[in-house]
């Protein structure tokens, strides 16, 4: 078997202080091999997106350690994470986060690590490519506002993948689309993972949504109940 791209151990967090300390994730323990679909459900409340910061670097644990492709993400300098997440990691997150005045196309160059051995024109090619891969290329020039949900949260996807992570991170992607728009966008991360053999860890409430899957994990309050596939 090969080594683990994901490895989460002994992961605790907490917010607050005191008396009013949430206790969001309580020892949680988890591998995830290359190129598997994975699909964490659970009630409002359980954890799910704060496994999911805490995986991918956005949230720090309170205790524990989370291994990307080997390399220890909690002892990474705050300087040095950027770099990591953009190499290791894509986020897909339920409300798009699309910065309202940059185009589609201008949204996604710019998270293109800066890497003066990436000229300008390279650049261009890596961004026109993932628009392509989400067919979005006629719409690059169109600011968010003019998309509809579905189009918008292509393009979020497109900015996800242009660095080439090998993992995607998706937090109920199709929670603020209908079911027809929200359907064509889980097939475009079910083929990111098919054909390209990319890592997807998808938080979602929604049953159906997580057979796309073929590993489900189940959490309350904090804690992995079930893990089958
Ligand atoms: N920044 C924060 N400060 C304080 N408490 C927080 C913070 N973020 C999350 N929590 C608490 O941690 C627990 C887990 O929250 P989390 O957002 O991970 O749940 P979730 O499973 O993603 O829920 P939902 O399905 O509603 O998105 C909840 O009790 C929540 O109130
Ligand atoms: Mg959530």
């Amino acid at each position: 078997m090969p080594n683990p791209i994901i490895q989460v151990q002994g992961v605790h967090k907490e917010y607050g202080r005191g008396k009013k300390t949430v206790a969001a994730l309580k020892d949680i323990n988890l591998e995830v091999q290359p190129g598997q679909f994975l699909a964490i459900l659970g009630p409002s409340g359980c954890g799910k997106s704060t496994l999911l910061h805490v995986m991918a670097g956005l949230e720090q644990p309170t205790d524990g350690r989370i291994l990307l492709d080997g390399v220890d993400v909690t002892l990474i300098s705050e300087r040095d994470l950027p770099k990591v997440r953009a190499q290791k990691i894509g986020f897909v997150f339920q409300s798009f986060l699309l910065i309202e005045d940059l185009t589609a196309y201008e949204n996604i160059e710019a998270v293109l690590w800066p890497n003066p051995e990436i000229t300008k024109n390279k650049q261009e090619d890596m961004t026109l490519d993932v628009l392509r891969e989400v067919d979005m290329l006629e719409r690059r020039d169109h600011f968010p506002r003019q998309l509809s949900g579905g189009e918008q949260q292509r393009v979020a996807i497109a900015r996800a993948l242009v660095n080439n992570p090998p993992i995607l991170f998706c937090d109920e992607p199709t929670g603020n689309l209908d079911s027809k728009t929200g359907d064509a966008v889980m097939k475009i991360i079910s083929k990111l993972n098919k054909d390209k053999g990319m890592t997807v860890v998808l938080v979602t409430h929604n049953e159906e949504l997580a057979r796309y899957a073929k590993r489900t994990l189940r959490m309350k309050d904090g804690i992995i109940t079930s893990d089958r596939g």
